[in-house]
Protein backbone atom coordinates (compact mmCIF):
# COMPACT_ATOMS: atom_id res chain seq x y z
CA UNK A 1 0.00 0.00 0.00
CA UNK A 2 1.16 3.23 -0.67
CA UNK A 3 1.34 6.50 1.81
CA UNK A 4 0.73 9.16 -1.08
CA UNK A 5 -2.25 11.49 -0.43
CA UNK A 6 -5.63 10.34 -2.00
CA UNK A 7 -8.62 12.29 -2.65
CA UNK A 8 -10.80 10.76 -0.59
CA UNK A 9 -14.61 9.93 -1.91
CA UNK A 10 -15.60 12.04 1.42
CA UNK A 11 -14.09 15.26 -0.12
CA UNK A 12 -16.38 17.87 -1.70
CA UNK A 13 -14.91 18.92 -4.83
CA UNK A 14 -18.42 21.08 -6.02
CA UNK A 15 -17.02 24.46 -7.77
CA UNK A 16 -13.41 23.91 -6.63
CA UNK A 17 -10.79 24.81 -9.33
CA UNK A 18 -9.07 21.38 -9.17
CA UNK A 19 -5.40 21.56 -11.36
CA UNK A 20 -5.32 17.90 -12.81
CA UNK A 21 -1.28 17.41 -13.53
CA UNK A 22 -1.51 14.41 -16.40
CA UNK A 23 0.72 13.10 -18.92
CA UNK A 24 -0.34 13.82 -22.28
CA UNK A 25 3.15 13.73 -23.91
CA UNK A 26 1.78 12.11 -26.92
CA UNK A 27 4.02 11.67 -30.53
CA UNK A 28 2.78 13.82 -32.51
CA UNK A 29 4.05 14.16 -36.05
CA UNK A 30 3.01 16.53 -38.24
CA UNK A 31 -0.34 17.56 -35.68
CA UNK A 32 -1.15 14.07 -35.97
CA UNK A 33 -1.45 12.06 -32.50
CA UNK A 34 0.53 9.05 -33.45
CA UNK A 35 -0.39 7.04 -30.30
CA UNK A 36 -3.54 7.98 -28.30
CA UNK A 37 -3.01 5.53 -24.99
CA UNK A 38 -1.90 8.38 -22.35
CA UNK A 39 -4.92 10.48 -23.16
CA UNK A 40 -7.04 7.86 -22.83
CA UNK A 41 -5.94 6.25 -19.44
CA UNK A 42 -6.11 10.19 -18.02
CA UNK A 43 -10.37 9.90 -19.10
CA UNK A 44 -11.93 8.19 -16.15
CA UNK A 45 -10.42 10.12 -13.91
CA UNK A 46 -11.05 13.44 -15.83
CA UNK A 47 -15.04 12.14 -15.86
CA UNK A 48 -15.14 11.44 -12.33
CA UNK A 49 -13.76 14.82 -11.99
CA UNK A 50 -16.55 16.46 -14.06
CA UNK A 51 -19.66 14.22 -12.28
CA UNK A 52 -18.46 15.48 -9.61
CA UNK A 53 -18.86 18.92 -10.83
CA UNK A 54 -15.19 20.29 -10.27
CA UNK A 55 -13.54 22.91 -12.58
CA UNK A 56 -10.52 21.23 -14.46
CA UNK A 57 -7.80 23.00 -15.02
CA UNK A 58 -5.99 20.45 -17.37
CA UNK A 59 -1.74 20.40 -17.24
CA UNK A 60 0.85 18.22 -19.21
CA UNK A 61 4.22 18.81 -21.03
CA UNK A 62 4.76 17.88 -24.28
CA UNK A 63 8.08 16.67 -25.45
CA UNK A 64 11.35 18.88 -24.61
CA UNK A 65 10.70 22.61 -26.39
CA UNK A 66 14.25 24.27 -27.18
CA UNK A 67 12.68 27.92 -26.34
CA UNK A 68 9.06 29.51 -24.96
CA UNK A 69 8.02 30.30 -28.30
CA UNK A 70 8.54 26.59 -29.71
CA UNK A 71 5.79 26.01 -31.65
CA UNK A 72 6.41 22.37 -32.67
CA UNK A 73 5.71 21.08 -29.13
CA UNK A 74 2.37 22.60 -28.77
CA UNK A 75 -0.56 20.52 -26.85
CA UNK A 76 -3.35 21.53 -29.49
CA UNK A 77 -3.86 18.85 -31.20
CA UNK A 78 -4.79 16.94 -27.74
CA UNK A 79 -6.91 19.56 -27.37
CA UNK A 80 -8.64 18.79 -30.44
CA UNK A 81 -8.87 15.16 -29.46
CA UNK A 82 -10.10 15.76 -26.11
CA UNK A 83 -12.42 18.32 -27.72
CA UNK A 84 -14.03 15.28 -29.99
CA UNK A 85 -13.82 12.64 -27.26
CA UNK A 86 -15.35 14.62 -23.89
CA UNK A 87 -18.82 15.95 -23.64
CA UNK A 88 -17.95 18.21 -21.81
CA UNK A 89 -17.07 22.08 -22.12
CA UNK A 90 -13.80 22.16 -23.47
CA UNK A 91 -10.98 25.34 -23.72
CA UNK A 92 -7.69 25.94 -24.61
CA UNK A 93 -5.25 28.21 -22.69
CA UNK A 94 -2.94 29.71 -24.98
CA UNK A 95 -1.21 32.19 -23.00
CA UNK A 96 1.33 32.08 -20.93
CA UNK A 97 0.69 31.11 -16.76
CA UNK A 98 1.32 34.73 -15.18
CA UNK A 99 -0.43 36.38 -11.92
CA UNK A 100 -3.21 37.49 -14.57
CA UNK A 101 -4.40 34.23 -15.62
CA UNK A 102 -6.40 33.37 -12.59
CA UNK A 103 -8.53 36.45 -13.40
CA UNK A 104 -8.79 35.41 -16.82
CA UNK A 105 -10.17 32.11 -16.53
CA UNK A 106 -12.57 33.09 -14.03
CA UNK A 107 -15.22 32.48 -16.39
CA UNK A 108 -15.12 28.34 -16.04
CA UNK A 109 -18.20 26.72 -14.71
CA UNK A 110 -18.24 23.56 -12.50
CA UNK A 111 -18.15 20.43 -15.45
CA UNK A 112 -16.10 22.54 -17.49
CA UNK A 113 -12.04 21.85 -18.36
CA UNK A 114 -9.52 24.42 -19.29
CA UNK A 115 -6.39 22.85 -21.01
CA UNK A 116 -3.51 24.69 -20.45
CA UNK A 117 -0.70 24.78 -23.92
CA UNK A 118 2.21 22.76 -22.59
CA UNK A 119 3.79 23.95 -19.15
CA UNK A 120 7.03 23.47 -20.29
CA UNK A 121 7.05 26.96 -22.77
CA UNK A 122 6.95 28.75 -19.41
CA UNK A 123 9.68 30.18 -17.87
CA UNK A 124 10.19 28.91 -14.65
CA UNK A 125 8.69 24.97 -15.40
CA UNK A 126 11.94 23.09 -15.63
CA UNK A 127 13.57 25.57 -13.68
CA UNK A 128 11.25 24.35 -10.50
CA UNK A 129 11.01 28.39 -9.79
CA UNK A 130 9.49 29.52 -7.17
CA UNK A 131 7.84 32.48 -8.60
CA UNK A 132 5.83 30.70 -11.75
CA UNK A 133 5.39 27.84 -8.96
CA UNK A 134 3.04 30.78 -6.78
CA UNK A 135 1.36 32.08 -10.11
CA UNK A 136 0.20 28.39 -11.23
CA UNK A 137 -0.76 27.07 -7.80
CA UNK A 138 -3.02 30.58 -7.71
CA UNK A 139 -4.98 29.23 -10.41
CA UNK A 140 -6.58 26.39 -8.36
CA UNK A 141 -7.76 25.34 -4.78
CA UNK A 142 -7.00 21.52 -5.25
CA UNK A 143 -3.89 19.82 -7.01
CA UNK A 144 -3.73 16.17 -8.13
CA UNK A 145 -0.78 14.54 -9.88
CA UNK A 146 -1.84 11.68 -12.07
CA UNK A 147 0.88 11.72 -13.88
CA UNK A 148 3.77 9.04 -12.36
CA UNK A 149 5.61 9.26 -15.62
CA UNK A 150 6.73 12.67 -14.92
CA UNK A 151 6.83 12.46 -11.27
CA UNK A 152 10.94 12.15 -11.69
CA UNK A 153 11.30 15.93 -12.63
CA UNK A 154 11.78 18.16 -10.22
CA UNK A 155 9.82 21.11 -12.11
CA UNK A 156 7.32 23.87 -11.12
CA UNK A 157 3.94 21.84 -12.14
CA UNK A 158 5.42 18.16 -10.23
CA UNK A 159 7.26 19.49 -7.55
CA UNK A 160 7.22 23.35 -6.68
CA UNK A 161 3.99 23.71 -6.47
CA UNK A 162 2.76 21.74 -3.94
CA UNK A 163 4.41 23.74 -1.45
CA UNK A 164 1.58 26.68 -2.59
CA UNK A 165 -1.85 24.76 -1.97
CA UNK A 166 -3.44 23.50 1.01
CA UNK A 167 -4.86 20.11 -0.59
CA UNK A 168 -2.34 18.22 -2.69
CA UNK A 169 -3.01 14.48 -3.76
CA UNK A 170 -2.13 11.69 -5.82
CA UNK A 171 -4.46 10.81 -8.55
CA UNK A 172 -5.80 6.99 -9.12
CA UNK A 173 -3.59 6.40 -12.24
CA UNK A 174 -0.20 7.60 -10.44
CA UNK A 175 -1.26 5.60 -7.43
CA UNK A 176 -1.86 2.21 -9.24
CA UNK A 177 1.41 2.58 -11.15
CA UNK A 178 3.46 2.91 -7.98
CA UNK A 179 1.17 0.02 -6.20
CA UNK A 180 1.78 -2.52 -8.99
CA UNK A 181 5.68 -1.07 -9.62
CA UNK A 182 5.78 -2.11 -5.15
CA UNK A 183 4.11 -5.50 -5.69
CA UNK A 184 6.73 -6.50 -7.96
CA UNK A 185 9.53 -5.07 -6.92
CA UNK A 186 9.27 -6.52 -3.45
CA UNK A 187 7.81 -10.18 -4.28
CA UNK A 188 10.41 -10.22 -7.76
CA UNK A 189 12.12 -13.81 -7.95
CA UNK A 190 15.63 -14.48 -9.27
CA UNK A 191 16.70 -14.86 -12.00
CA UNK A 192 15.65 -11.48 -12.99
CA UNK A 193 16.87 -9.44 -16.27
CA UNK A 194 16.57 -5.81 -17.44
CA UNK A 195 16.37 -5.25 -20.89
CA UNK A 196 17.25 -1.63 -21.91
CA UNK A 197 16.97 -0.06 -24.89
CA UNK A 198 15.81 3.36 -26.90
CA UNK A 199 17.56 6.37 -27.32
CA UNK A 200 17.15 8.50 -24.62
CA UNK A 201 20.59 7.35 -23.62
CA UNK A 202 22.33 9.98 -21.56
CA UNK A 203 19.11 9.64 -19.11
CA UNK A 204 19.74 5.79 -18.72
CA UNK A 205 23.37 4.98 -18.58
CA UNK A 206 23.89 6.12 -15.02
CA UNK A 207 20.28 4.08 -14.28
CA UNK A 208 22.17 0.56 -15.94
CA UNK A 209 25.29 1.51 -12.99
CA UNK A 210 22.75 1.04 -10.10
CA UNK A 211 20.90 -2.05 -11.90
CA UNK A 212 24.07 -4.28 -12.02
CA UNK A 213 23.95 -4.59 -8.28
CA UNK A 214 20.47 -5.59 -8.87
CA UNK A 215 19.63 -8.21 -11.63
CA UNK A 216 21.45 -11.43 -13.04
CA UNK A 217 21.31 -10.07 -16.71
CA UNK A 218 21.62 -7.25 -18.48
CA UNK A 219 20.48 -6.64 -21.83
CA UNK A 220 20.93 -4.20 -23.93
CA UNK A 221 19.32 -2.92 -27.38
CA UNK A 222 18.44 -0.19 -29.37
CA UNK A 223 20.37 3.09 -29.73
CA UNK A 224 21.73 2.49 -26.89
CA UNK A 225 23.78 -0.52 -27.85
CA UNK A 226 25.77 1.50 -30.57
CA UNK A 227 27.70 3.31 -27.50
CA UNK A 228 28.55 -0.33 -26.26
CA UNK A 229 29.84 -1.33 -29.36
CA UNK A 230 31.57 2.19 -30.12
CA UNK A 231 33.40 1.46 -27.12
CA UNK A 232 34.86 -2.06 -27.42
CA UNK A 233 35.76 -0.44 -30.16
CA UNK A 234 33.95 -2.23 -33.23
CA UNK A 235 32.14 -0.98 -36.19
CA UNK A 236 29.00 1.28 -35.66
CA UNK A 237 28.78 3.23 -39.25
CA UNK A 238 26.79 6.64 -39.28
CA UNK A 239 24.63 4.98 -36.07
CA UNK A 240 23.19 7.13 -33.80
CA UNK A 241 25.39 7.44 -30.90
CA UNK A 242 25.66 9.45 -27.88
CA UNK A 243 28.49 12.34 -26.84
CA UNK A 244 31.05 11.54 -24.46
CA UNK A 245 29.60 7.95 -23.31
CA UNK A 246 32.91 6.74 -22.90
CA UNK A 247 33.06 7.07 -19.68
CA UNK A 248 29.57 5.96 -17.97
CA UNK A 249 30.37 3.25 -20.06
CA UNK A 250 33.67 2.31 -18.45
CA UNK A 251 32.17 2.87 -15.12
CA UNK A 252 29.24 0.22 -16.13
CA UNK A 253 32.37 -2.27 -16.81
CA UNK A 254 33.92 -1.38 -13.54
CA UNK A 255 30.73 -2.44 -11.72
CA UNK A 256 30.39 -5.52 -14.42
CA UNK A 257 33.39 -6.96 -12.70
CA UNK A 258 32.63 -6.57 -9.52
CA UNK A 259 29.51 -8.35 -9.91
CA UNK A 260 27.62 -11.52 -11.03
CA UNK A 261 25.66 -9.68 -13.73
CA UNK A 262 25.72 -10.94 -17.17
CA UNK A 263 25.81 -8.30 -20.16
CA UNK A 264 24.39 -9.14 -23.39
CA UNK A 265 25.09 -6.92 -26.59
CA UNK A 266 23.71 -7.20 -30.09
CA UNK A 267 25.97 -9.54 -32.27
CA UNK A 268 24.03 -9.06 -35.53
CA UNK A 269 21.62 -6.24 -36.58
CA UNK A 270 19.58 -4.73 -39.41
CA UNK A 271 20.98 -1.60 -40.97
CA UNK A 272 20.12 1.23 -43.41
CA UNK A 273 21.77 3.87 -45.17
CA UNK A 274 18.88 6.15 -44.31
CA UNK A 275 16.17 5.37 -42.14
CA UNK A 276 13.47 4.99 -44.35
CA UNK A 277 15.54 2.64 -46.75
CA UNK A 278 15.53 -0.85 -47.24
CA UNK A 279 16.47 -3.17 -44.22
CA UNK A 280 20.09 -5.37 -44.44
CA UNK A 281 21.22 -7.96 -41.70
CA UNK A 282 24.43 -7.68 -41.25
CA UNK A 283 27.16 -9.50 -38.59
CA UNK A 284 28.74 -6.81 -36.34
CA UNK A 285 32.03 -7.89 -39.23
CA UNK A 286 30.30 -6.42 -41.92
CA UNK A 287 28.87 -3.14 -40.96
CA UNK A 288 29.78 -0.35 -43.52
CA UNK A 289 30.77 3.09 -43.27
CA UNK A 290 27.31 4.38 -44.65
CA UNK A 291 25.48 1.68 -42.68
CA UNK A 292 22.71 2.69 -39.67
CA UNK A 293 22.03 -0.15 -37.38
CA UNK A 294 18.28 0.36 -37.16
CA UNK A 295 17.33 -2.73 -35.61
CA UNK A 296 18.84 -6.32 -34.23
CA UNK A 297 19.17 -9.55 -36.06
CA UNK A 298 18.42 -12.50 -35.37
CA UNK A 299 21.02 -14.40 -33.76
CA UNK A 300 20.97 -10.97 -30.98
CA UNK A 301 17.20 -12.06 -30.92
CA UNK A 302 17.84 -16.31 -30.02
CA UNK A 303 19.90 -15.12 -27.13
CA UNK A 304 17.34 -12.41 -25.71
CA UNK A 305 14.91 -15.45 -25.84
CA UNK A 306 16.81 -18.08 -24.26
CA UNK A 307 17.90 -14.65 -21.45
CA UNK A 308 14.05 -14.14 -21.24
CA UNK A 309 12.69 -18.29 -21.31
CA UNK A 310 15.75 -18.51 -17.93
CA UNK A 311 14.59 -15.81 -16.34
CA UNK A 312 11.76 -15.55 -13.38
CA UNK A 313 11.59 -11.48 -13.72
CA UNK A 314 11.76 -9.53 -16.33
CA UNK A 315 11.99 -5.22 -16.78
CA UNK A 316 12.00 -3.88 -20.61
CA UNK A 317 12.29 -0.47 -20.68
CA UNK A 318 12.96 1.52 -24.63
CA UNK A 319 12.61 -0.47 -28.17
CA UNK A 320 14.78 -2.46 -29.74
CA UNK A 321 15.61 -0.51 -32.91
CA UNK A 322 13.89 1.95 -34.81
CA UNK A 323 10.33 0.98 -34.36
CA UNK A 324 8.75 4.26 -35.66
CA UNK A 325 8.95 2.93 -39.35
CA UNK A 326 7.45 -0.95 -39.50
CA UNK A 327 10.14 -2.07 -41.41
CA UNK A 328 12.90 -1.91 -38.19
CA UNK A 329 10.21 -2.95 -35.47
CA UNK A 330 10.59 -6.46 -35.76
CA UNK A 331 13.20 -7.01 -33.15
CA UNK A 332 10.75 -4.96 -30.80
CA UNK A 333 7.89 -6.64 -31.56
CA UNK A 334 9.67 -10.25 -31.13
CA UNK A 335 10.66 -9.13 -27.72
CA UNK A 336 7.18 -8.35 -26.94
CA UNK A 337 5.92 -11.79 -27.78
CA UNK A 338 8.46 -13.64 -26.34
CA UNK A 339 7.76 -11.87 -22.98
CA UNK A 340 4.06 -12.29 -23.24
CA UNK A 341 4.07 -16.12 -24.10
CA UNK A 342 6.41 -16.61 -21.01
CA UNK A 343 4.41 -14.27 -18.70
CA UNK A 344 1.14 -16.32 -20.26
CA UNK A 345 2.84 -20.00 -20.17
CA UNK A 346 5.54 -19.67 -17.38
CA UNK A 347 4.37 -17.09 -15.43
CA UNK A 348 6.98 -14.55 -15.75
CA UNK A 349 6.64 -11.34 -13.99
CA UNK A 350 7.22 -8.85 -16.65
CA UNK A 351 7.46 -5.60 -16.04
CA UNK A 352 6.92 -3.08 -19.39
CA UNK A 353 7.62 0.47 -19.48
CA UNK A 354 8.40 3.48 -21.29
CA UNK A 355 5.96 6.16 -24.02
CA UNK A 356 8.28 4.51 -27.07
CA UNK A 357 7.50 0.71 -25.90
CA UNK A 358 3.92 1.02 -25.35
CA UNK A 359 3.80 3.22 -28.60
CA UNK A 360 5.44 0.41 -30.99
CA UNK A 361 3.52 -2.27 -29.41
CA UNK A 362 0.03 -0.90 -29.28
CA UNK A 363 0.93 0.19 -33.21
CA UNK A 364 1.70 -3.32 -33.82
CA UNK A 365 -1.83 -4.77 -32.95
CA UNK A 366 -0.15 -7.86 -30.87
CA UNK A 367 -2.23 -9.19 -27.99
CA UNK A 368 0.64 -8.18 -25.08
CA UNK A 369 0.46 -9.24 -22.29
CA UNK A 370 2.52 -8.85 -19.36
CA UNK A 371 2.02 -8.30 -15.27
CA UNK A 372 2.33 -4.81 -15.31
CA UNK A 373 2.20 -2.53 -18.86
CA UNK A 374 3.55 1.56 -17.14
CA UNK A 375 3.35 4.41 -19.74
CA UNK A 376 6.48 5.46 -17.91
CA UNK A 377 9.97 5.58 -19.26
CA UNK A 378 12.78 7.22 -16.98
CA UNK A 379 10.23 7.60 -14.14
CA UNK A 380 9.86 3.78 -14.13
CA UNK A 381 13.62 2.81 -14.40
CA UNK A 382 14.24 5.47 -11.22
CA UNK A 383 12.22 3.78 -9.28
CA UNK A 384 12.29 -0.01 -10.11
CA UNK A 385 16.11 1.58 -9.40
CA UNK A 386 15.09 2.77 -5.71
CA UNK A 387 15.27 6.31 -6.27
CA UNK A 388 12.76 8.42 -3.92
CA UNK A 389 10.97 10.04 -7.03
CA UNK A 390 10.53 14.40 -6.26
CA UNK A 391 6.98 13.98 -7.52
CA UNK A 392 6.10 11.44 -5.76
CA UNK A 393 7.59 12.20 -2.13
CA UNK A 394 5.85 15.87 -1.82
CA UNK A 395 2.74 13.93 -1.80
CA UNK A 396 3.82 11.62 1.44
C1 LIG B 1 8.10 10.48 -20.64
O1 LIG B 1 7.77 10.43 -21.82
O2 LIG B 1 8.89 9.64 -20.13
C2 LIG B 1 7.49 11.51 -19.74
O3 LIG B 1 6.47 12.20 -20.39
C3 LIG B 1 8.56 12.45 -19.23
O4 LIG B 1 9.13 13.16 -20.28
P1 LIG B 1 10.57 13.84 -20.10
O5 LIG B 1 11.57 12.73 -20.12
O6 LIG B 1 10.72 14.78 -21.27
O7 LIG B 1 10.57 14.55 -18.79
Amino acid sequence: MSVIRTLKDNINILNKRVILRSDLNVPIIKNEIQDTTRIKLCLPFLETLLKQGAKVLLISHLGRPKNSNDKNYSLEPVFKYLKKNIKNNIFFHSEKINSETKKKISFLKQGEIILFENIRLNDGEIQNDDGFAKNLSSIGDIYINDAFSCSHRKQASVHKVTEYLKETYGGPSLIKEVDSLNLIMNNKQKPVTCIIGGSKVSTKLGVIISLIQKVDNLVIVGAMANNFIKYKGLKFGKSLIEKDSEKTISKIYDQLNNSACKIILPTDFVVSNNINGTPIAKNQENIEDEDIILDIGVETLKKIHMTINNSKTVMWNGPAGYFENKKFAKGTIAIAEMITDNTMRKSLTSIVGGGDTVSAIKNSGLNANFTHLSTAGGAFLEYIEGKNLPGIEVLK
